[in-house]
């Protein structure tokens, strides 16, 4: 869905932006930042349209808007955008990591806010800049506190944001890995559910649970069943 990341913002193609805050001398492009979704697979922005769009229909988006939700999914596709400044031999490491190099993939969502922040300042006062900077900065928190970086806990973190992390956990599950097989739907659902993966809210829980031969039915269609 990356054209409507484009629409959103109004790119016209790599725009390198060059920051004092940060010295990064790369394409800081949000166009650029859309390759760190690629450790998904290719149907992670359909699962966050229909999750978003699910509780969106149970009234727990709040004053959000229908179109307002679609566009903070659309933002979804730029949360690991601070994985851009993770030097290579993590990112690309085909092993688990060690504790000191989560470590250092744990200050991503930091950075990913101030690369979002400065290379999307012109567009500082629209909806898609305040979703993409919140779901950036806040993907990886979770319900009981226990998430990073500022430990928010239960609606401290914004329900669009929750939708984003439930998703990306989902999905990143199911997506091949270099150090494991991807995991059938069933067992990544019953995972999550299991807080395998962080305390997620009751509502995404109930989602979940309900929703999940859904998921696999009409959003993974060509993934094998377990
Ligand atoms: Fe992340």
């Amino acid at each position: 869905m990356s054209h409507h990341i484009i629409q959103a913002f109004s790119l016209q193609g790599s725009d390198p932006i060059f920051t004092d805050s940060i010295n990064c001398t790369a394409d800081c492009s949000p166009l650029s930042f859309l390759l760190y979704a690629r450790d998904h697979t290719p149907h992670f922005s359909t699962l966050v349209h229909s999750i978003m769009q699910w509780v969106w229909e149970y009234g727990m988006l709040g004053e959000m808007t229908r179109e307002d939700a679609a566009l903070a999914a659309d933002m979804a596709l730029l949360h690991d955008a601070g994985k851009h400044l993770l030097p290579a031999s993590i990112l690309e490491k085909a092993d688990r990591l060690t504790p000191e190099e989560f470590h250092i993939v744990q200050k991503h969502p930091i950075w990913g806010e101030a690369l979002l922040s400065c290379s999307l300042r012109e567009r500082r006062d629209t909806s898609a800049f305040t979703y993409a900077i919140e779901i950036c900065l806040h993907h990886h928190e979770r319900w009981d506190g226990a998430g990073y970086p500022d430990g928010l806990k239960g609606m401290e973190i914004p329900m669009y944001v929750q939708v984003v992390s439930l998703s990306d956990v989902y999905d990143a599950l199911v997506a091949q890995r270099s150090y494991r097989p991807p995991m059938g739907h069933r067992s990544a659902a019953n995972l999550i559910l299991s807080g395998g993966c962080g305390a997620f809210s009751p509502v995404l829980r109930s989602i979940l649970a309900k929703r999940a031969q859904q998921i696999e039915a009409l959003i993974y269609k060509e993934a094998p069943h377990e």
